[in-house]
């Protein structure tokens, strides 16, 4: 194919999940690389052995985090970042803020030296903080580095909102803004079933405003309850979201999705990233939208912003 798609961190649970979604919706030719060498060749085998089964021409292959593994990656499309520590259950993303720095800079001078045109999408917590970090040590414009994290916060809404009201997911449509921590702000008023907000469900009795201030509560909570359960973080829901942003570029489908870019004035936030819906095609972040929001909203944004902020400062990025 004439395409490529690098998988930093790609024989972790996230990061093979993007490579085998990439690979099956026949994207692009995937190179994983991670610091587990036998483990990447072999999670890119086995997707590359799928291959076959799903109807997908793509090649994967899989490398060290090495000189020969990142050259192997050379002159990617996009760049997708899934290493890191994941959560352990107890621990916050943001309890993951230096560790995980120290691994974006390795990662990111190798990938900027070997596909310095590329887009990057990381996917590393604390979400919005590793995209900046990313974004400063890369050089590379901000319409470049994607954060992924709207797209799985509200994939999450979506899904409670359809458990909640017996509905198809297909039919929920749900807006969830600010940063990927606990502050996160979904917008019910933004957010909709069939074309119908859930502040009207709610006026028209169909869901009672209690049950809607769960659903945004356990959204907020999301990426904790699956820890919980699981005793790691996610790896289905936030891969398939990587790869549906991957996805978006590569077509160039001009998709709206809520991504963490970086902020300069829009939303009254600056030199910050945060997740605002942005138009996602070939060049990467193609437009900021700008919705109004109501003062509650706003209010909360800029409180998620705030904890952003106060990563960004610790780190100095
Ligand atoms: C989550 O929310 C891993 O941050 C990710 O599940």
């Amino acid at each position: 194919m004439n395409r490529k798609v690098t998988v930093v961190g790609g024989a972790g649970n996230v990061g093979a999940t993007v490579a085998r979604a990439v690979a099956h919706k026949e994207l692009a030719d995937v190179v994983i690389v991670d610091i587990a060498e036998t483990k990447a060749q072999g999670i890119a085998l086995d997707i590359y052995q799928s291959c076959p089964v799903s109807g997908s021409s793509a090649k994967v292959v899989g490398y060290g985090a090495t000189d020969e593994g990142f050259a192997a990656s050379a002159n990617s499309d996009v760049v997708v970042i899934t290493s890191g520590v994941p959560r352990k259950p107890g621990m916050s993303r943001d309890d993951l803020l230096n560790v995980n720095y120290d691994i974006m800079k390795s990662v990111t001078a190798q990938i900027v030296k070997h596909s310095p045109n590329t887009i990057i999408v990381p996917v590393a917590n604390p979400l919005d903080a590793m995209s900046q970090a990313v974004y400063r040590l890369s050089g590379l414009p901000k319409s470049r580095v994607i954060g992924m994290a709207g797209v799985l916060d509200s994939a999450r809404m979506r899904t409670f909102v359809a458990m909640e009201l017996g509905v198809s997911l297909q039919d929920v449509s749900c807006f969830v803004l600010g940063g990927h921590g606990d502050t996160m702000v979904p917008l019910p008023r933004l957010s909709t079933v069939a074309g119908i907000p859930l502040t009207d469900l709610v006026k028209m009795g169909a869901l009672s405003q209690e049950r809607l201030d769960a659903i945004c509560t356990r959204t907020a909570n999301g990426g904790a309850e699956i820890t919980k359960l699981v005793g790691t973080s996610a790896w289905y829901a936030p891969g398939e979201s990587a790869a549906v942003m991957v996805e978006a570029i590569l077509k160039d489908q001009k998709k709206i999705l809520p991504c963490s870019v970086y902020l300069e004035g829009e939303y009254g936030i600056s030199n910050l990233f945060v997740g605002v819906p942005v138009k996602l095609g070939s060049a990467g972040v193609e437009q900021i939208i700008q919705v109004e929001l109501t003062d509650s909203e706003k209010a909360a944004l800029h409180k998620s912003a705030g904890a952003v902020k106060e990563l960004v400062d610790v780190i100095k990025v």
